[in-house]
């Protein structure tokens, strides 16, 4: 089966599917993303990912391509024309293609590309957990923004794999961990606390953070809004991830330390068995 994506307006076969040279998302990464998982032929946190989209839209003053209505059409549309029932969908928008130059452009109409990919979710990894290695956090000052400038996210992703680790957590200018180069990062106190950066410009607000966030309060779990160290992180009593293709992921060392005798927590279970119903909902 061909895989079929959607370009400005178009369904068409993956291999052909194309944008300009001087799209100023190629150009300049002048442009925001959104990835959902889709399970079960279902978006899981449609409309809280779709918030963002609008969040991150306003922030770099691009115009929606696209009303609320059509765009939650075309993301079903190209997962029912690529059969996915689990997996992620991805949509792009760009501020569009024009001739090369910083400022805006007075008249170009944004662009957007949405693909769908089949993935089971990664159960065998979410069961063992993951490692980490901390790499210095060289993005800009406005993480809050999903844009497509992942240029040291991916460096730092990279040198994780290099040495070997599933991940790289961000270690900012004061010496605190951001985030994963693609999902948010948590701890578990010694007292039960769940523990994870705030919402701050200095890290993209994750959905399934705050979904895991809302499922835990619902549970009752002392949650804690603030930056740690990796000194903090290496002494919990648990660590975990969370993002749109990690759900839930325990990490069971850092920098070569293990976190709790280098296997999963309790509390990290807990919210994994809470967050696969919230997935299977969608479902
Ligand atoms: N990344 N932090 C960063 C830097 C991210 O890129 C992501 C998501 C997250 C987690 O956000 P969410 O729970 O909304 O997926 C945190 C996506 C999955 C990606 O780039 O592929």
């Amino acid at each position: 089966m061909s895989r079929i994506a959607y370009v400005n307006g178009r369904y068409v076969p993956h291999r052909a599917a194309s944008v300009h040279i001087e799209d100023r998302g190629y150009q300049f990464a002048d442009g925001v993303y959104e990835v959902v998982a889709v399970r079960g032929g279902r978006l899981i946190d449609e409309l809280p990912h779709l918030e963002r989209l609008d969040r991150s839209l306003g922030e770099m003053r691009i115009a929606s391509p696209m009303a609320r209505a059509p765009l939650r059409h075309a993301l079903r549309e190209v997962i029912r024309r690529n059969r996915v029932a689990d997996g992620i969908v991805y949509l792009q928008i760009t501020r569009g293609a024009a001739p090369r130059d910083h400022a805006f452009p007075k008249s170009t109409r944004p662009a957007l590309v949405i693909t769908a990919k089949r993935a089971v979710p990664k159960f065998a990894q979410m069961e063992k957990g993951v490692v980490v290695v901390t790499v210095p956090d060289i993005r800009w000052k406005r993480r809050d923004i999903k844009t497509v400038n992942l240029t040291a996210n991916v460096l730092a992703k990279q040198q994780a794999v290099e040495a070997g680790a599933f991940d790289a957590w961000l270690v900012d200018d004061e010496g605190m961990i951001s985030e994963g180069t693609a999902s948010n990062a948590w701890i578990v106190s010694k007292a039960k606390e769940l523990i994870t950066h705030d919402p701050s410009h200095r890290i993209l607000n994750g959905i399934t953070r705050l979904a895991v966030r809302a499922l835990a309060e619902k549970e009752g779990y002392r949650f804690v809004e603030r930056a740690f160290t990796l000194k903090e992180a290496q002494g919990a009593a648990e660590a975990f991830i969370t993002g749109t293709t990690a759900w839930v992921t325990p990490v069971i060392a850092i920098d070569g330390k293990k976190v709790a005798g280098g296997v999963p927590g309790p509390l990290t279970r807990a919210l994994q068995t809470l967050y696969a119903a919230h997935a299977d909902k969608a479902a």
